[in-house]
């Protein structure tokens, strides 16, 4: 899915204030939703993409062993550059590829997705999680945000406005899909 790549690539670079910013508190709160999903660290948790890294960098100052795979180079950079700060308590590794592709040697605790999942078709999202079923250690779980239809369905028509920017979010009631114009 190579507009994939360019979409984000873009997105990324438009809104780079966010995706390439500092550690917020909504990342220190997926952070806690891992830790609390796995308890004590050091834990395996492979967060797929990662986007700029800041929720994996939370992760690993948790104390847990982070893997962060992203797809654009200007996030995987910005995420190797928070892996490299000294004040990680556990640690992060950030593989630039795509989870499509990516072959991981090792199994995790945790394999988690913030915002993104969905993209693409439904057998994308079949395939998907049947890779991230095999990462999963055998008691291992899975952390996904899942936007649901009447998410979509209330958002339709609205739009927000950024900087020289405009995002507006529209439903498709046959494909029970959100369209997301930009
Ligand atoms: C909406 S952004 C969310 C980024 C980050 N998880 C966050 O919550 O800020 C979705 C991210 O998934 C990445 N992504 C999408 N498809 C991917 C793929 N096939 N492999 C790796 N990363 C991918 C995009 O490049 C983008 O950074």
């Amino acid at each position: 899915m190579e507009w994939v790549r360019d979409f984000y690539d873009l997105h990324q670079r438009w809104l780079a204030g966010y995706y390439l910013g500092p550690i917020l508190d909504q990342h220190r709160d997926q952070a806690a939703t891992v830790h609390a999903a796995v308890g004590l660290g050091p834990k395996r948790v492979l967060e797929l993409g990662a986007g700029g890294g800041q929720a994996a960098a939370a992760t690993a100052d948790l104390g847990h062993e982070v893997v962060a795979v992203e797809l654009v180079p200007a996030g995987a950079a910005h995420a190797r550059m928070l892996a490299s700060r000294p004040e990680r308590g556990g640690s992060l590794s950030v593989i630039e590829g795509d989870f499509y592709r990516v072959e991981l040697a090792q199994t995790f605790d945790v394999v988690c997705y913030w915002d993104g999942f969905g993209i693409g078709s439904d057998a994308d999202q079949r395939r998907l999680l049947r890779r991230m079923g095999d990462w999963l250690a055998p008691d291992g779980r899975a952390l996904i945000d899942i936007f649901t239809p009447w998410h979509a369905v209330r958002m339709a028509g609205r739009e927000v406005r950024f900087d020289r920017l405009a995002r507006r979010y529209g439903f498709d009631p046959e494909g029970c899909r959100l369209i997301d114009s930009w």
